[in-house]
């Protein structure tokens, strides 16, 4: 097997965690870009894909290597698919961002919704950028359960179970996420490139 360093583009460690294991597998080492570096890249895009780029090339340039972002979010359809690439602007931390998306469904009968994950690769050397997308549908649950994963993970129901992401755990999130979509999608690229095998 092939083996490659990637810098992820990122001080989200959840984040890092999700995609470090799933492209272990395929020989590729992801190193967490806020243990090396200080950095914090706005996110002035009106797009996933426009914010992931803007982080994997402002990274990649700080760190002379390529580097892997991923902009997320979750849509809800009862709200206008929103909050979208706001998510994590919805309010100031994780349990007041499912509160506020519980409250605004208070009564709807509507509970559909879907994680997005945009991936921008770049490889600073010769300028190419790779950009990949994952989506994984599910329903808001009537209140938040569960202990493991982050941010909507607890009241985030995935189609075809009964529970939420934050009850399944890590097992069930790394084969059915937007992520793990998303990072299938990447390691296609990287396999048609021979970058792995
Ligand atoms: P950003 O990509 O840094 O703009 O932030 C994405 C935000 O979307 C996170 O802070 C979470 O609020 C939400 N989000 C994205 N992916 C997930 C996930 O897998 N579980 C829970 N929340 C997520």
């Amino acid at each position: 097997m092939k083996n490659f360093r990637v810098l992820f583009a990122s001080r989200n460690r959840h984040k890092f965690r999700e995609i470090s294991a799933l492209l272990k597998k395929v020989g590729v080492e992801l190193v967490f870009g806020a243990e090396r570096y200080s950095l914090d890249v706005e996110e002035t895009g009106t797009s996933y894909p426009q914010n992931a780029i803007l982080k994997a090339l402002a990274w990649a340039e700080l760190a002379g290597m390529p580097a892997l972002a991923d902009d997320s979010g979750i849509e809800v359809r009862a709200l206008g698919w929103e909050p979208g690439i706001y998510s994590s602007r919805l309010a100031s931390n994780d349990s007041l961002r499912n509160f506020t998306i519980l409250k605004k469904l208070e009564g709807s009968y509507d509970r559909c919704c879907r994680y997005v994950a945009a991936f921008a690769l770049f490889f600073p050397k010769d300028g190419r950028l790779w950009l990949t997308e994952g989506y994984c549908w599910g329903e808001i649950a009537t209140e938040p359960v569960g202990q493991c994963g982050f941010g909507y993970d607890p009241i985030f129901i995935p189609s075809g179970y009964k529970k939420t992401f934050a009850e399944l755990g890590d097992e069930v999130k790394a084969r059915i996420s937007h992520r793990a979509v998303a990072s299938y999608a990447l390691m296609d690229m990287l396999a048609e490139y021979s970058m792995i095998e």
